[in-house]
């Protein structure tokens, strides 16, 4: 069991929670890893481990979960219909492409949630948004020519894509076959929040009937008291109920969302006990998050107190326990916050080194081009970013007037994409081989990041990752700081800090 960060210091743990009000305001005024720090700047120590309080002092920073690079504040609102739909004709036809649907209608506000959702009961806003997601497909088929075009993956994300009646999720699927080829190792997957549902049943049966084949439940924490204060009740039956359905149907393969750092998640037993019930019921795959605390860009999230959000360090030892707990019980733990079984295909991409990160975490699909359809939806086509609008009513308006809602984007320079490159292995699979990743990408490695790689002594310094001349490797004490290492090589992120009226990134920790 790695003991990742020292937490035998129990001593300095009982210091650390009698000085947590002044510790919080300490690590508020930490600032980001900047680019052009010397080395000197980076270093603290040579010698001596750090301690759980100084290594949250330096680390515990706003930083990106990387889930695209260059990250979305950098995207250019200058990039438009026009390049998605160059980049779309351009675009290699060997390639096969991946389908993502963002269905934003949730019924009920989840306090902490930081994904782009629109609260309503009124099922009838179903059809309208369905009619613009298939006047937006219609659009992409036109632009694509060739017809009938290789789709390798399908995903149904939101929001709560069962909100949707069955009859619309049949509606999609029904056109995607009539001008796609969907492959038959193609994975079909749907996000779903497990409720109390009379429609529910007929639901699944809908989705063992359209071919999906990954059903990825929002869980978060299983306890009653947390579940009060992040305004979402899910009871263990209910979501237990869920998963004995789908199996009875034969719908084996699921995902479950867990979050580590929610409010009220202050007693690690009680963690366990979610987590002992998450394996209980045996998803293939789980995700466990840090929870981002962004009010500033979701208010309902300063409805917590202060008092009920767990601090840093109580973060850590959740994530912790999370790790020990997963990989002591047949789990392998992917990239930053990722566990799957030994049969999934995603830890046998992990061995084959074919794992990809994108929006939706991660993706055992790297070679297929992502075309994103919906309200806010991120399309990857090219090597090119394209977003779409941020809200119903514009995304709807520009759909019906022009056929594509693209409102930002970025076009990818050489660096970039070799950069890119690079954080996405970092973010994947912890560990670079410089030769290799320089031979892939026709550059010498250690010219070409010359001034990066200088940014990394600080976590050499630290035992947080090893470095020597044919690569580097985070060590099990460095899976608390992979964004951090990651952040090294993003050549955006003084910009970003410069042009921030407000904070832009949730903490690394
Ligand atoms: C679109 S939701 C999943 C489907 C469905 N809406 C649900 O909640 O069950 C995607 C996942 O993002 C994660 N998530 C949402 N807000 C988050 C936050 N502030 N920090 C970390 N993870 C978050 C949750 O684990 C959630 O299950
Ligand atoms: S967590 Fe899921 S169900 Fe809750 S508001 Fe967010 S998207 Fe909707």
């Amino acid at each position: 069991m790695p003991d990742l960060i020292g937490f035998g210091e129990s001593k300095l743990l009982t210091q650390l929670v009698m000085h947590g009000k002044s510790r919080r305001t300490q690590l508020n005024q930490a600032s980001p890893v900047t680019r052009h720090a010397s080395s000197a700047e980076c270093r603290i120590k040579t010698t001596t481990m750090l301690t759980t309080f100084e290594l949250l002092q330096k680390y515990d920073v706003p930083g990106p979960r990387y889930t695209s690079y260059p990250t979305v504040p950098i995207w250019r609102p200058s990039v438009g219909a026009a390049d998605y739909i160059s980049s779309i004709n351009k675009a290699v036809g060997a390639h096969p492409l991946s389908l993502y649907f963002h269905i934003p209608f949730c019924k009920k506000l989840c306090h902490f949630c930081g994904c782009m959702h629109v609260i309503t009961k009124d099922h009838s806003r179903s059809r309208p948004y369905v009619d613009a997601l298939l006047i937006e497909m219609d659009h992409i088929i036109k632009a694509l020519k060739n017809s009938n075009r290789d789709c390798s993956q399908i995903h149904f994300g939101g929001g709560t894509p069962n909100f949707l009646p069955p009859e619309e999720i049949s509606r999609i699927m029904q056109r995607v076959r009539d001008n796609f080829n969907i492959l038959p190792s193609a994975e079909i997957a749907i996000e779903m929040h497990p409720r109390e549902d009379p429609d529910m049943q007929r639901f699944c049966d809908t989705l063992k009937t359209e071919g999906f084949n990954r059903i990825s439940l929002g869980v978060q924490d299983f306890n009653d008291e947390i579940q009060k204060l992040i305004n979402r009740f899910q009871s263990f039956a209910t979501t237990k109920g869920m998963i004995d359905y789908l199996k009875k149907i034969g719908l084996e393969h699921f995902n479950f969302d867990l979050i580590y750092g929610l409010p009220g998640q202050n007693s690690i037993d009680q963690f366990k006990d979610t987590l002992a019930k998450t394996i209980f019921l045996k998803p293939n795959r789980i995700a466990c998050y840090s929870y981002a605390h962004v009010p500033w860009v979701h208010p309902v999230q300063r409805s917590f107190k202060d008092t009920d959000i767990p601090t840093p360090e109580q973060k850590l030892r959740l994530f912790e326990t999370a790790i020990n707990f997963f990989t002591t019980h047949g789990y392998h733990l992917i990239g930053i916050d990722h566990f799957a079984d030994e049969g999934d295909e995603l830890y046998a991409a992990l061995k084959n080194k074919s794992i990809h990160r994108n929006f939706m975490g991660y993706s055992t699909r790297a070679d297929a081009h992502q075309i994103g359809l919906g309200v806010s939806s991120i399309s990857f086509v090219g090597g090119h970013y394209f977003q779409n609008h941020k809200t119903i009513e514009a995304y709807t308006t520009a759909v019906i007037q022009r056929g594509l809602a693209t409102h930002r984007g970025f076009m990818l320079s050489a660096d970039d994409t070799i950069r890119r490159s690079l954080i996405t292995e970092i973010m994947c699979h912890r560990e670079v081989d410089f030769k290799e990743f320089g031979a892939r990408q026709n550059i010498d490695f250690h010219s070409y990041f010359k001034d990066d790689l200088k940014l990394l002594t600080g976590f050499v310094d630290d035992g947080l990752i090893t470095l020597d001349a044919d690569g580097l490797k985070i060590t099990p004490r460095g899976y608390l700081v992979v964004r951090n290492i990651a952040m090294c090589f993003d050549k955006y992120l003084d910009e970003i800090k410069k042009n921030a009226r407000n904070p832009v990134f949730s903490r690394t920790v």
